[in-house]
């Protein structure tokens, strides 16, 4: 594979001072392979959880109080009787509007800005490079200095509401321990809803952002020990942040999935209790 044009000019692998080689990597490994993976997990992700947003089936189950999270707040008089937990803040929504659509842009903002998900579709999306020892093909790197990767920045903002969200979910899955004749049931609805929500939880609080927020600007942590022992938590989920990331991507569907089999009638929920 031959490395882009060399004008002489440029950043990078093509930075004046650089060696002059002109293949555009000597690895012979599969180098490709993790972006390739990447690419087409969070494809499937994105085109699983498109569809389902759009498409109001199968969201709720009556009887068991399962919501799905991709329908979560449900504010809005088109929502199915009693999915609407918070109320009714909107009138009809035209099919083109999801019914999650007031917390799904922040959650898609916080995923895009998230600094694990940067590095993986800089990578296998903008080959931006691809992998360690493989040129990029862009000429110039401006980084996220400008417009519009300058957007970036505003993770943290992400990072608050997305611990709003968590409440929200973590609202869902408690008003699920609900049983068919009413008061308190269990099923294996309760379990899938409740792992997803520990793991998000797990994921939004090992963010970059919340390392920040917890133990950042802080001259002497022996001042302050009790965010000291708090950032030292967070610091350790923070280490399996690319892992929960992925973990959570695949709760969702696997929530949601569930929630749609049930709420469709495909399959009955496994009751442990009424
Ligand atoms: Fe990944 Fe904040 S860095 S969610």
């Amino acid at each position: 594979m031959s490395a882009p044009a060399d004008n002489g000019v440029g950043t990078g692998v093509r930075a004046p001072k650089r060696a002059r080689i002109a293949e555009r990597t000597l690895r012979t490994d599969r180098w490709w392979l993790q972006p390739l993976l990447t690419v087409l997990g969070l494809s499937a992700f994105i085109i699983y959880a498109t569809v389902r947003s759009f498409v109001r089936t199968a969201y709720w189950v009556p009887d068991y109080h399962y919501l799905t999270p991709f329908y979560s707040p449900c504010l809005s008089t088109s929502c199915v009787e009693g999915s609407s937990h918070f109320g009714h803040w909107f009138g009809d929504l035209p099919g083109f509007i999801p019914l999650g659509f007031v917390v799904l842009p922040f959650l898609l903002g916080f995923r895009l800005t998230c600094y694990y998900y940067r590095k993986a579709y800089y990578r296998s999306v903008w080959f931006s490079p691809p992998a360690c020892a493989v040129a990029e093909p862009h000429a110039k790197y401006t980084g996220e200095t400008r417009l519009p990767l300058i957007i970036q920045n505003v993770h943290r903002y992400f990072f608050y509401v997305a611990l709003i969200v968590s409440l929200v979910n973590t609202y869902d899955a408690i008003t699920a321990f609900h049983g068919k004749t009413g008061g308190f049931g269990f099923g294996l609805g309760n379990v899938i809803l409740l792992a997803n929500v520990i793991l998000l939880w797990a994921y939004t609080l090992s963010c970059h952002s919340c390392r920040h927020v917890t133990g950042g600007r802080l001259k002497h942590f022996s001042k302050h020990p009790v965010r000291y022992w708090i950032w030292t938590q967070v610091t350790k989920l923070n280490t399996r942040h690319m892992t929960l990331a992925w973990t959570t991507l695949g709760t969702l569907v696997l929530t949601d999935f569930y929630v749609m089999l049930v709420a469709s009638g495909a399959i009955a929920d496994l009751r442990f209790v009424n």
